[in-house]
C-alpha cells in the first residue's frame, strides 16, 4: 500500500481511511473469501491449541475472522478480544457476531501495536493476513508476545512471497503497470528472495518466540466469471481500489479485458475462474 508519510499518526489515519473504504466490499465478497479461508482459520486455531475457556486476541480482525471461529471454540467460559484499525470493518464484525449469537467477543478499535493491553493477558493470539499490513511487523510481534501468558502461542497467516502466493494480484499488478504506465519497483529496493516461511521464522525468533514453525497451505478463490475478478480486486483491496477506482470507464474495461486474458489458465469448464493461492501459517510460543 502506498503510504503518504513517515509520520505514524498520519500513516495510521491514511490506513484507516483506506481499509474503511473497502469494508463494504469485504462484506459483499465474504462468501468467496471465506469459502477458502475457513480452512486456514481452522488450521490457525489448531496450531494455537485454542480450547474452551481460553482468552484469545485476534489482531486486524477485519469483519471478524478468525475471531468469531475462536469465540465459538472457547465457548461461554472463554473470551475473545478482536482489534482492528478500521471502525467500518468492526461495525460489520459486530453485526456478524450478533447474527451468530456470540456474546463472548469484544471488538476494539485499536492499532495492533498500540492496543495497550496488560501484559500476560491472553492464552493465544491470532492474526490472519494482517501482519504484512503493519508498518513495523517486528515491533508488532514484540508487542504481541508481551500480551501472551508465558507459553501462550501466536499464530499468523501471511501470503507466500512471489507470484504463487496471490497469482491474481500479481497478474493484476502487471496489467496495471502496463496499462497505466506505473513505474516498476525501484532497482535499489529489490524484492526479498526469501520465502514467507523464512521471513516469518526469522521474525518470530528475533521477537523472542520459541518453538517457531511454519507451514504452507493452499487456498483457492473461486469466481463465476473473469469480470468478477476485476470487481473483486477493486472492492476488497485498498491498493487496487485506489489505483482503479478513479479510472475512466474505458480504461477500467480495458483493464478487465487484459486481466481476463491473463487469467485464462485458471478458467474452469463452467465459465468460472479458480485461483489457487498459497498462504503460510507460522506459530511461536511466547
Ligand atoms: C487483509 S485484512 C484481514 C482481515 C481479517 N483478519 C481476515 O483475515 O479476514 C487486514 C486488516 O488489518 C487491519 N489493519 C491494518 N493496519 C492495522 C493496524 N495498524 N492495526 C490494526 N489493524 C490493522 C485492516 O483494517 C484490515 O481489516
Amino acid at each position: 500500500m502506498s503510504l503518504p508519510s513517515n509520520d505514524p499518526a498520519r500513516r495510521r489515519h491514511e490506513q484507516r481511511r483506506q481499509w474503511d473504504s473497502v469494508a463494504a466490499g469485504w462484506a459483499k465478497w465474504w462468501p468467496t473469501i471465506e469459502n477458502g479461508a475457513q480452512g486456514v482459520s481452522r488450521r490457525m486455531l489448531a496450531l494455537a491449541r485454542i480450547e474452551p475457556g481460553q482468552r484469545v486476541l485476534d489482531i486486524g480482525t477485519g469483519i471478524g475472522e478468525p475471531a468469531l471461529m475462536a469465540a465459538s471454540r472457547v465457548g461461554p467460559s472463554g473470551r475473545v478480544v478482536a482489534t482492528d484499525l478500521s471502525p467500518a470493518m468492526l461495525d460489520i464484525a459486530r453485526d456478524r457476531a450478533r447474527e451468530l449469537g456470540l456474546a463472548n467477543v469484544q471488538f476494539v478499535e485499536a492499532d495492533a501495536v498500540e492496543a495497550g493491553f496488560a501484559d500476560a493477558r491472553f492464552d493465544a493470539a491470532l492474526c490472519r493476513w494482517g501482519v504484512t499490513s503493519l508498518p513495523d511487523p517486528f515491533q508488532a510481534l514484540v508487542a504481541i508476545r508481551r500480551f501472551l501468558v508465558p507459553g501462550g502461542r501466536f499464530v499468523t497467516a501471511v501470503w507466500q512471497s512471489g507470484p504463487e502466493g496471490r497469482p491474481m494480484a500479481d497478474l493484476a499488478a502487471t496489467v496495471a503497470r502496463e496499462l497505466f504506465g506505473l513505474p516498476s519497483p525501484a532497482p535499489q529496493a529489490p524484492a526479498s528472495h526469501r520465502s514467507a516461511n523464512e521471513e516469518l521464522q526469522d521474525l518470530f525468533a528475533r521477537a523472542g518466540f520459541s518453538e517457531v514453525r511454519s507451514e504452507e497451505m493452499a487456498m483457492a478463490l473461486e469466481f463465476s466469471s473473469a469480470e468478477d475478478c476485476g470487481r473483486y480486486l477493486i472492492d476488497v483491496s485498498p491498493e487496487f481500489s485506489a489505483l482503479l477506482g478513479d479510472q475512466p470507464l474505458a480504461q477500467r474495461m480495458e483493464f478487465d479485458r487484459r486481466l481476463g486474458e491473463c487469467l485464462q489458465p485458471y478458467a474452469t469448464a463452467d465459465g468460472g475462474v479458480r485461483i489457487p493461492n498459497l498462504t503460510v501459517c507460522a506459530t511461536g510460543r511466547g
